[in-house]
């Protein structure tokens, strides 16, 4: 089993395995939630930015955006998917940057991968010093105590002649600070078929313990896990979309 193989080695398969995401949607949602909630700037930083899809979407509705991650075979994709943003190879618990911004963003539940809460308290303290005055920290997260082990996402893709089965899952033990994403890809064609598993540490947290990280510097409103349609967290749902306002 491998830490993190889907953003190295086989980071050129990332882009496959979430063919299915709504990108378009997941960005005009947290670009209508900084409308009702920003300070109406236009700068935009995305932590843990991947290949650099939703830095993409940003810079095509009108904002300056860049991204950060901590893999550079990621950064490659991202820079050639959109050679207008700069992107910085740092890790998101411990990050500087040259100017603040009126936006940042972690989508996917990336804000896990900082690896403990101390390591979370980090990233949610240099996000407050990247911010701009007024500006807003959305991300989407998940709460640990309503994580369910057997369940996996899975999904299949053809590139060529091969066909690629993804699985993906959480897993949380029921105790500690301490969560894992499972996931395995699977490439199969005529003659051959291979499996690779990787297993990534995360950070576990209930959203009462992260509404208390935040709160020293941040104004919280916790909304449903929709982008179609923005309505505030029923406080039972175990995945949400978190706005922070600059405190
Ligand atoms: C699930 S992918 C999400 C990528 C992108 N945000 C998306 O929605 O497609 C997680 C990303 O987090 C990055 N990552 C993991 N640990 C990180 C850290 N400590 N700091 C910054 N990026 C990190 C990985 O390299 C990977 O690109």
């Amino acid at each position: 089993m491998s830490a993190n193989a889907l953003y190295t080695g086989l980071s050129g398969y990332y882009d496959l395995m979430c063919v299915d995401i709504d990108y378009r949607a997941q960005s005009n949602a947290i670009r209508r939630l900084h409308q009702m909630f920003g300070n109406g700037g236009t700068t935009h930083l995305d932590l843990a930015c991947g290949t650099g899809p939703h830095v993409r979407h940003f810079i095509d509705a009108g904002y300056q955006s860049n991204g950060l991650d901590i893999n550079q075979p990621m950064l490659d994709i991202a820079a050639a998917r959109c050679p207008e943003a700069q992107f910085t190879r740092q890790d998101m618990s411990h990050f500087e940057v040259g100017e603040p911004s009126d936006l940042i963003t972690c989508f996917l539940y990336s804000i896990h991968y900082n690896d403990g809460i101390e390591k979370l308290a980090a990233c949610i303290s240099s996000v407050h010093r990247a911010l701009a005055s007024g500006g807003i920290f959305c991300f989407n997260a998940v709460d640990k105590d309503k994580i369910n082990n057997d369940l996996f996402v899975k999904h299949t893709a053809k590139q060529a002649s091969d066909l690629f089965t993804f699985r993906s899952g959480w897993h949380y033990s029921g105790q500690g600070e301490k969560q894992s994403l499972r996931l395995s890809i699977e490439k199969a064609n005529a003659d051959a078929s291979q499996v690779w598993n990787d297993e990534h540490p995360m950070v576990a947290v209930n959203f009462a313990e992260l509404i208390a990280l935040l709160a020293p510097y941040f104004e919280v409103h916790v909304f449903e896990h929709n982008y179609e349609t923005i309505k505030p967290w029923d406080t039972t749902s175990g995945n949400a979309i978190f706005v922070c306002v600059k405190k």
